[in-house]
């Protein structure tokens, strides 16, 4: 973090590498994000590449928080559900910060950073008590924050609900491969909140992902009981809580 309460965050995904200066105090982005299209194959090589063309045009020499989607512990990269299996057993801490010149790096789960972020700034910050983050988009990902503090890798997309894991149940992915109307698709991520509910009993979802956007379609059609809301920061969350990462103690 820099002596102003800036930091940076890159949040890695399935087609891009997006990535910003943010300003601490507010959770806002101190410039416009830099996007720079995902390798293919997005090997983990690559993807140092791909982060440090980027740290270089934002002309950042800090350093940096970066998500990936995947567990991470003490900055290895342990599973790789919906990425480039190179990646399992990756020391991604030590892979970034020797292709940023040795500086310091944090390594996240990048829905551990969404939910960081939208519990500090975002949909969840005026609620106490545990708040449930789940990003719907190739598989489902999950972010447990008890008064502000992450319990991490929680990896709830591949929790069985209904004899079935949630994100091959509900994922937007699945809505768009099997062609689902929203009522269709409203129904199967109710088996999942209701599954999930009754196990975590939060007090609030906070429901992120490209598909919340369309929020208002399927949110009123879901039939569990915990207070459902759209993700406030939309397509900077993982930036915001990759930056928020760095030096807090948050990351794994
Ligand atoms: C992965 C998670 C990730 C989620 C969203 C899941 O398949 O296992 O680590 O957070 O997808 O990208």
């Amino acid at each position: 973090m820099s002596a102003r309460g800036h930091a940076f965050g890159i949040d890695i995904g399935g087609s891009g590498v997006k990535g910003a200066a943010v300003d601490l105090a507010t959770g806002e982005l101190l410039h416009e994000r830099i996007k720079i299209a995902t390798p293919r194959p997005s090997t983990p090589q690559a993807v140092a590449e791909a982060v440090a063309k980027l740290v270089a045009e934002a002309e950042w020499s800090g350093p940096v928080g970066l998500t990936v989607p995947a567990v991470v512990l003490g900055g290895v990269v342990r599973t790789a559900a919906n990425i480039d299996k190179g990646w399992i057993g990756t020391d991604a801490r030590a892979l970034f910060s020797g292709a940023l010149g040795g500086r310091e790096v944090t390594v996240l789960n990048d829905a551990d950073a969404a939910g960081l972020a939208e519990d500090r700034y975002g949909a969840a910050k005026d609620f106490d008590g545990l708040v449930l983050l789940l990003t719907f988009g190739t598989g489902i990902g999950s972010a447990l924050i008890h008064n502000g503090t992450l319990v991490p890798n929680s990896e709830l997309g591949h929790l069985e609900v209904g004899g079935m894991e949630t994100e091959h149940r509900a994922a937007a992915s699945i809505k768009d491969r099997d062609g689902l109307s929203y009522p269709q698709w409203a129904a199967a991520v109710s088996t999942v909140l209701i599954g999930l509910e009754n196990l975590f009993w939060p007090k609030v979802i906070v429901a992120g992902g490209g598909i919340s956007r369309d929020a208002d379609q399927w949110i009123p059609l879901l039939g569990n009981r915990t207070p459902v809301v759209p993700a406030h920061l939309r397509n900077t969350a993982g930036i915001v809580g990759a930056a928020m990462a760095i030096d807090s103690g948050l990351a794994p």
